[in-house]
């Protein structure tokens, strides 16, 4: 401070004397020209080679104006000699290479090109060890690629070296580091220092290293009984997280206990007691040991010695044993940040407090233990000076005390994930500055509070409560509200006006309540932040909005399972950036507008259960090629199938069943390429990122979207497996004509339903090589001739209806195939006058076997059960059954014309 006073004081004596002598200057300037020829066309040449898009360099110039390059920006010369003893461009958003003719400033004494896009991917030019006076130099955060010259080791000078990279610098063994004795602060941040196996000694080598930094550098372990730092360093600021350390603390540690105020080892396997010893390191302000997952934190009795502690970071270690941590956590007086998540804390026994009201403690993080008395015990006395809270993910239980109302400086608190009962406190009215509040998967109850005042709060999460009652007019004035989300509640009344007036909102989540009434006020003032709108599985009815030109950015709408009517508007075209639009098991009716094409980033639609009608239009296959979920199911669609329906080559799940389409199934099947090829890489996008097209993305959101299928005979809604089913639902259409045989390509289909239609022919002969068919249904049509053989090389397959063709001829011998059902077979003519053998292995008999033993078949199709009806036109040849299996289902023999081979061990 005192520094800064005496520049300040300088500065305006130059100023006086300047303006004191203002017909002088132009005289004596001439005199004060100090820039060297040399040096100035160094620099010009250095301005020639990078890219300056932000004009940082404007003052360098040949111009008469800019003769003195050391007034340039950025520039310092020697008053004396004239010089250029200093170059500081750092963060000026320079691209390109660094000229050679640098080489010129041979006084440099401090370069700093920190923060720049420098370096092109090339290295670390090796003439930068040729300024033999420097004493500062910064590389960091440019884009240097490949080995770090050791000739830097040349610049016997330097004091700081800050080459932290963003991108894959090697380090290789570091032995030149060894030369820069006078070095006090070292970088290497994200350095490639794997093969540096030696790294421990040449740091110990430099004795005046007093802040060093070596995150995410791939350290070799140190080896015990070898201790990286020998006594005589004066290390400060110690940062090695992020590395892959697996030895003992000790042996990191060992002999630095005094001069030590900042240690990060976080993120690295480090494992064992942490010592005693670690309470001698008294001049300790930080200590960040977290995610070192087998660490042990014992009785953390070393803690009480640290009494200059202000950030104090175990989250991740186990302090299951450590009974008076919150005693030893309230003997630490200047204590400001405390993060033990995932600590397994145990739990605090009343009557005792853990934070006295002497900690002036300002951020608290307990989440992910087991705490379960209730939160008077852990956070009494703490209250004033506490802005972030988060004790989520516990079992506290009881209520939330009023005494809440007393954290005034809360701007954080996530209380979410416990078991809190009763309701809100009113005292959050006093919570003014709070701006995210998380209430969410607890048991409360109640109303909602007129709390909600203050125009502070950005994020409301009251998601998987009981709350109910209608939301507060109030909530209109959270002027700054970003999230609204109450999800699974049971909330009533309409979606008030007041919520169409937040205008910055970004995500409005209100599914699973009991709101009635129209969603008319989203159209108020809600607008072009609104990214996620959820208000699917309540009592909403009225019509479909059309004001969707204001939501540019809206990416999910999900408005499934209530009561709207309506056609869909043209003003959807307007929705770029859509990605999931779900309308199932509403009363919506009329044609899709042809707008929709537009909505070229869509992923999932889902407009199941309305009464939807009109064609497959082609701009479907044209303009959504990136749908992976298409359901059209149980609605008034009619027409065919156009051929370019086979351009969604994303597509995972397509469902037309209960429609009204008519014609030839398209024969371009193979084109859905995510049905035919296993591509793990190509993960599909179900799971999406609502606020990807978000420019102030700053919290993140998963969203998953669910749709009603129809999965082995069941129809059910999926959410968590989505993206693993793989489907093609046909059925209960007037589809005629032969299945296509490029079906038999999609090798990834997991169910194929083409039941009740009108289909004939042969079932194709290529059926086989869809290898991860777990469900096949063709009932319901007009297949004929002979089952191919190849159906027996189906080893997934679970579900089997053929039922209700006119299929003969033998079913295929295989184990799979003949534990079906006997109705899979049922309604086709029974094979005359010879019997169908089957050969089935069962693998648990339960004794005394009943007369309908139940078994379990858990072989091929872990964990999945199945019932075995053998109906009277198949005979069984082999029954083997074994014991020491789980699953069970019901074997049913009563109708089975013969057995030949029964054995049951
Ligand atoms: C020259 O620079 C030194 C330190 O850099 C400073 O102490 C001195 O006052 C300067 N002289 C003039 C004439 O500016
Ligand atoms: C190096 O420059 C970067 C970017 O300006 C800065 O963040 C960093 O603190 C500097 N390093 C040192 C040691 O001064
Ligand atoms: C490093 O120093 C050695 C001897 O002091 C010298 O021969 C060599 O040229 C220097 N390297 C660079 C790149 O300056
Ligand atoms: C680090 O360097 C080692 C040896 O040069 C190399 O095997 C390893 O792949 C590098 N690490 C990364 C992440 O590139
Ligand atoms: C929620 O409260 C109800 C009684 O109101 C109780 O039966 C239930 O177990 C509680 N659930 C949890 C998770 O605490
Ligand atoms: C709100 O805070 C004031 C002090 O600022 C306090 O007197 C009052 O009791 C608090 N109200 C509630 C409901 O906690
Ligand atoms: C909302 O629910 C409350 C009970 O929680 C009930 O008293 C009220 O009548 C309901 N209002 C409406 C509009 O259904
Ligand atoms: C099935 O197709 C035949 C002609 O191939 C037609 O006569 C019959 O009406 C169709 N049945 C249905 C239910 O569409």
């Amino acid at each position: 401070m005192g520094e800064k006073c005496i520049q300040l004081l300088h500065f305006s004596v130059v100023l006086l004397v300047f303006y004191g002598n203002t017909p002088a200057v132009g005289v004596s300037s001439e005199d004060k020209i100090r820039c060297t020829e040399r040096e100035k066309q160094a620099l010009l040449q250095f301005k020639e080679d990078v890219a300056d898009y932000d004009s940082v360099l404007s003052s360098w110039g040949s111009e008469e104006d800019k003769r003195d390059c050391c007034k340039w920006r950025g520039v310092r010369c020697n008053n004396r000699t004239g010089h250029v003893t200093k170059i500081d461009l750092s963060s000026s958003d320079l691209s390109g290479k660094i000229s050679p003719s640098l080489l010129e400033l041979q006084h440099l004494k401090y370069l700093n090109l920190g923060g720049n896009y420098l370096g092109g991917g090339n290295q670390i030019p090796v003439f930068i060890a040729s300024f033999s006076r420097l004493q500062y130099l910064n590389l960091s955060g440019n884009s240097f690629l490949g080995p770090i010259p050791h000739q830097l080791g040349n610049l016997s000078n330097l004091r700081y070296l800050d080459i932290r990279s963003y991108y894959e610098l090697d380090g290789g063994n570091i032995e030149w580091l060894s030369h820069l004795s006078l070095l006090r602060h070292l970088s290497l941040t994200h350095v490639n220092l794997s093969q540096a196996t030696n790294w421990a000694e040449t740091i110990s080598s430099l004795p005046l290293l007093k802040n060093l930094r070596l995150q995410r550098c791939q350290l070799p372990n140190v080896v015990p009984p070898a201790h990286p730092f020998n006594s005589s360093l004066s290390l400060e600021v110690l940062d090695l997280s992020d590395n892959d350390l697996s030895s003992s603390i000790d042996s990191v540690l060992f002999n630095l206990s005094n001069s030590l105020v900042d240690v990060d080892l976080s993120v690295n396997r480090l494992k064992g007691l942490i010592p005693d010893s670690l309470g001698n390191m008294i001049s300790l302000v930080k200590l960040d040991l977290s995610f070192n997952h087998k660490l042990d934190g014992g009785n953390i009795e070393w803690l009480s010695h640290l009494s200059l502690l202000r950030h104090l970071d175990l989250s991740g270690v186990n302090l299951s044993q450590a009974s008076n941590w919150a005693e030893t956590v309230s003997s630490l007086p200047l204590l400001k940040i405390l993060r033990l998540r995932l600590c397994q804390l145990p739990n605090v026994v009343p009557p005792a407090h853990p934070f006295n009201s002497s900690l002036s403690l300002e951020v608290l993080d307990l989440s992910d233990n087991d705490l379960s008395s209730s939160i008077d015990n852990v956070l009494f006395n703490s209250s004033y000076s506490l802005v972030d809270v988060n004790l989520s993910f516990n079992p506290l239980k009881g209520l939330i005390p009023d005494s809440f109302g007393n954290m005034v400086s809360l701007v954080n608190l996530n209380l979410g994930w416990n078991q809190f009962e009763g309701g809100i406190p009113k005292s959050f009215s006093n919570l003014t500055h709070l701006q995210t509040l998380f209430l969410d998967f607890n048991n409360l109850t109640g109303e909602l509070p007129e709390f909600l005042k203050g125009n502070s709060l950005q994020v409301l999460n009251l998601e998987g409560n009981k709350l109910s009652g209608a939301i507060p007019e109030s909530i209109g004035q959270c002027s700054s509200l970003e999230e609204l989300v109450l999800d699974d509640n049971s909330l009533n009344g309409t979606v008030t006006k007041s919520i169409g007036r937040l205008s910055k909102l970004r995500r409005l989540s209100l599914s699973q309540n009991m709101f009635s009434g129209s969603i008319s006020c989203i159209c108020t003032s809600m607008g072009v932040n609104l990214s996620f709108l959820d208000l699917s599985n309540n009592q909403l009815s009225g019509g479909f909005p059309d004001c969707w030109g204001r939501f540019e950015f809206l990416s999910v709408i999900n408005l499934a399972n209530n009561n709207l009517s309506g056609k869909l508007p043209n003003s959807m075209g307007s929705l770029k950036y859509l990605q999931a639009l779900q309308l199932r098991n509403n009363r919506f009716h009329g044609e899709l507008p042809p707008s929709l094409k537009n909505c070229e980033n869509m992923i999932f639609i889902d407009l199941g259960q309305n009464r939807f009608t009109g064609k497959i239009e082609a701009w479907i296959g044209m303009h959504l090629t990136s749908l992976v979920v298409l359901s059209l199911r149980s609605n008034k669609f009619y027409g065919g199938i156009p051929e370019n329906i086979c351009h969604l080559n994303q597509i995972q799940v397509l469902d037309f069943s209960q429609n009204d389409l008519l014609g030839e199934l398209p024969k371009c099947f193979n084109n859905f390429s995510s049905l035919v090829q296993n591509d793990d890489f190509k993960v599909p996008n179900i799971f999406f990122y609502w606020e990807q097209y978000n420019a102030f993305a700053a919290r993140g959101y998963i969203y998953e979207g669910n749709a009603l299928l129809q999965w082995k005979g069941v129809e059910r809604e999926y959410t968590k497996n989505l993206q693993l089913l793989k489907i093609i639902d046909l059925s209960s259409n007037k589809f005629c004509g032969k299945i296509p045989k490029q079906v038999a390509t999609l090798a990834e289909l997991v169910s194929l339903n083409l039941s009740r239609n009108n289909l004939t022919g042969q079932i194709i002969q290529e059926i086989g090589q869809m290898k991860m068919l777990e469900s096949l249904d063709l009932s319901g049509n007009r297949l004929s001739s002979e089952i191919p053989t190849s159906l027996a090389r189906l080893n997934y397959l679970s579900v089997l209806d053929l039922s209700n063709n006119n299929l003969s001829g033998k079913i295929p011998s295989s184990t799979q195939l003949q534990s079906f059902n006997a109705s899979a077979y049922s309604g086709n003519p029974r094979p005359e006058g010879r019997r169908t053998c089957a050969e089935v292995e069962v693998d648990q008999v339960e004794y005394p076997i009943p007369a309908m033993p139940v078994f379990s078949r858990a072989k091929s199709l872990p964990g999945d059960c199945l019932s075995l009806f053998l109906s009277s036109h198949l005979c069984l040849c082999h029954l083997h059954a074994h014991q020491g299996c789980t699953c069970k289902g019901v074997l049913d023999l009563s109708h089975v014309g013969c057995i030949i081979h029964l054995s049951l061990e």
